[in-house]
């Protein structure tokens, strides 16, 4: 056994901090008197606010967002591509809690949505960011091709032949232009989990560079359509900056050809896709990254005069949440150590679905706690709900909580009901102030549709 004698994480972007509290200072009356012996120098504070007190408060397993890592990580975005004439168009697939999109929508983000659904949260959080909104997507419904020419969004990436007639036809039916891009498949190949890469000429995504042509011509050639931009999307959680520039020369080269048939490209729609890392990296890190994912998609579009658009999800929100969840129980079978908690697979999904890391801090750190090797499960039934597995922690007792890092992103979106368990809740901290942004849901919220 190792005893740990520092934070395990030690330099995080700003929003998830240990703090030193004097013994029981974070807890409330009622528990300080059960925590007398109470040895934790250090507590995990959300911006201002101790995450003890948000569990007491708000019960577990609760999603903690910071407001100010948001703001931050946006600006970060916005200001590595100040060279540039461009829109972030944030991907609400990634957290699409409504007061984060205001939050998003008062710094003057726009939105990339990939259903109708999507794009009514947008507009219930700002009507007025319709306008900076692109809806992505290879299966668009024509209601929601309706619903967003009725709306007035940016832009259309289109996705197939199909599409763009359906397209053709709504915008016919409304007497209601449409601005198009073509989705392009530029056949670049980025290091991801195959689940999430996305610009290889076998997957469901875009249209083959060279068919795009053709299709551009058709597009043209229909009264009710402006074609406008081209957009493309390479894949997600890519780190590396240069299969974003190989993707962009390609996409350069395609305006250059597309401008010579004539074709007013306004728009280069860069997609999303940038990754962060897992273990944690500090602000410069971070800035340091957007910076080389910035000249990578910049620089080979110098000579073109164009809008650029931008589509990140993750790299904004991941490490600006948290999932808090309590011990439920020790157990060992055969001298295997688990650590059964409230939160499961249902709530995150992405250590059971992609096998993703995701860091796991005690909210409490006693700095003299002994670590143990222990698979962290949650109460569902089946082998594969896990959050991680043989992870070296500090010895945390029953009722003890833990923080999941960097879930920020494809955390809540993706949580279900399986095992009729009900979503978590949602808080949002902005330096003192805590706002619920989404109540605990209840098995009577479960069993309302159900006949
Ligand atoms: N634009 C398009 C067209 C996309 O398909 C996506 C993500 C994004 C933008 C945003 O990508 P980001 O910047 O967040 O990487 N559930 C998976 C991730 C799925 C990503 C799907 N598309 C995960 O948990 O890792």
């Amino acid at each position: 056994m190792t005893v740990r004698s520092q934070s395990p994480i030690p330099e995080r972007p700003r929003g998830f901090v240990f703090r030193e509290v004097k013994a029981g200072v974070a807890l409330s009356p009622a528990s300080r008197q059960k925590s007398e012996k109470w040895r934790t120098h250090q507590v995990l504070h959300c911006d201002q606010v101790p995450l003890p007190r948000l569990a007491e408060r708000f019960g577990t397993p609760l999603y903690v967002y910071s407001a100010a890592s948001i703001r931050e990580r946006y600006c970060a975005f916005d200001t590595a591509f100040r060279d540039v004439p461009h829109t972030i168009c944030y991907s609400v697939k990634a957290n699409s809690n409504l007061s984060i999109l205001r939050l998003l929508a008062k710094l003057g983000c726009g939105f990339d949505v990939v259903s109708g659904g999507e794009l009514e949260r947008v507009l219930i959080a700002n009507r007025k960011a319709a306008k900076r909104v692109v809806f992505s997507g290879v299966g668009k419904t024509r209601a929601e091709l309706m619903a967003a020419l009725k709306a007035g969004i940016l832009l259309f990436n289109v996705e197939s032949e199909s599409e763009l007639e359906a397209l053709a036809d709504c915008a016919e039916k409304l007497r209601t232009p449409a601005s198009v891009a073509l989705r392009v498949n530029p056949d670049v190949a980025a290091e991801t989990h195959p689940y999430i890469s996305t610009g290889l000429h076998q997957h469901k995504f875009g249209i083959p560079i060279r068919d795009a042509r053709k299709l551009y011509a058709k597009a043209a050639s229909s009264t009710n359509l402006n074609v406008r931009g081209v957009s493309v999307h390479i894949g997600s959680q890519i780190t590396d900056a240069a299969p974003f520039g190989e993707a962009m020369m390609r996409v350069a080269e395609m305006v250059r050809t597309l401008r010579g048939d004539g074709h007013e490209i306004e728009f280069i729609d860069a997609g999303g896709g940038l990754g962060i890392s897992y273990a944690g990296t500090n602000g410069t890190e971070f800035a340091e990254s957007v910076a080389r994912y910035a000249q990578a998609i910049a620089d080979p579009l110098r000579s073109l005069n164009v809008h650029l658009l931008l589509e990140p999800g993750r790299a904004i929100l991941g490490p600006a949440g948290a999932l808090i969840t309590r011990v439920i129980y020790r157990k060992a079978n055969d001298g295997k150590k688990f650590l059964v908690v409230d939160a499961a697979m249902n709530d995150l999904i992405r250590p059971s679905l992609y096998n993703a890391h995701h860091e796991i801090v005690p909210v409490c750190l006693d700095d003299t706690a002994e670590c143990e090797t222990v698979d962290v499960v949650g109460p569902i039934c089946e082998t594969g709900d896990f959050l991680a597995r043989g992870r070296e922690l500090p010895v945390v007792q029953e009722g003890g909580l833990l923080a999941v890092l960097d879930v920020g992103a494809y955390g809540m979106v993706l949580a279900s009901n399986y095992n009729t368990r009900t979503r978590a809740a949602e808080v949002l901290v902005s330096g003192k102030s805590v706002k619920v942004i989404r109540r605990r849901e209840r098995i009577s919220d479960l069993l309302r549709n159900e006949v």
